[in-house]
């Protein structure tokens, strides 16, 4: 089966590599819109027209049977126009684990890391509310600006990296918040930064796994048969930091440029 999918930039390869794991006899085909990243700081209305672009040339050059918006920002701002539109598609988004979160952590403080534009959004908004009055949870949310562009960059671990998570976290360092929600596919990229800045016992949540086995039950009620070699194709509409890339998948890959309106 051929799934499509996209994220501002690097940041879903993080998903790209869990379905890899997990899955078998999937085509991948990621899209990752450098051009346009990040797409945090965006409105929704930019988001969704750059969603729907590349949901549309996924269809009309790969003829993809399902898609994940491999990203929370897109997700939240998009996904619902998506599905409406595009019927046909098998879809699964990329949402901040809350509720698990909250489940795992022991004295029920959590810290939400998220772009600018997925905090805004309504479902999240929503569901953080009636989540944390249900578990009586307290609720750190915190937007990281500039986070992104780092980890494009690289930078994943260089001192300015560190110095903007340590302004971000140390309000909830200091609460004793004890679990972590990656809430933007970039946030493992800097997993190890944030334990130096927490400690290494702080737990920290992210849903790929999630993602890949509701792919799979997707793909199976289509008539997937889970066997055989997996492949992945990378393309991007601006550029991107090769080096990460194979940072990211533990090998080479080559990246192809295309352009997408
Ligand atoms: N990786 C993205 C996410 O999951 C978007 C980051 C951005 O472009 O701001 O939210």
């Amino acid at each position: 089966m051929k799934v499509g999918l996209f994220d501002s930039g690097l940041g879903g390869l993080t998903v790209a590599k869990t379905i890899l794991e997990e899955l078998e006899g999937v085509e991948l085909i990621y899209i990752a819109d450098n051009k346009h990243a990040p797409y945090g700081n965006k409105t929704k209305e930019e988001i969704l027209h750059y969603s729907i672009a590349i949901v549309d040339y996924l269809i009309v050059n790969y003829d993809i049977d399902a898609l994940v918006v491999a990203c929370n920002t897109a997700t939240s701002a998009a996904i619902e126009d998506i599905r409406k539109q595009y019927k046909e598609l098998a879809i699964v988004g990329l949402e901040p684990g809350i509720k698990p979160a909250i489940e795992q952590s022991t004295n029920k403080k959590v810290g939400i890391l998220a772009t600018p534009a997925t905090l805004k959004g309504s479902k999240y908004k929503c569901l953080s509310l009636s989540l944390s009055k249900d578990y009586d949870a307290h609720i750190f949310e915190q937007a990281c600006p500039g986070l992104v562009e780092q980890i494009e960059a690289g930078a994943t671990d260089t001192q300015e990296t560190i110095d903007m998570l340590d302004v971000w976290l140390s309000p909830m360092r200091e609460a004793g918040v004890d679990t972590i929600v990656l809430g933007c596919t970039h946030y493992p990229l800097v997993a190890q930064s944030i334990k130096k800045v927490m400690g290494e016992s702080v737990n920290l949540v992210e849903t790929s796994k999630p993602v890949a086995r509701r792919l799979l039950h997707l793909l199976e009620q289509r008539g997937h048969q889970n066997i055989s070699q997996n492949s992945l194709k990378i393309l991007t509409t601006g550029d991107i930091k090769e080096d990460m890339v194979t940072h990211i998948l533990g090998k080479n890959f080559t990246v192809e440029k295309v352009t997408i309106e």
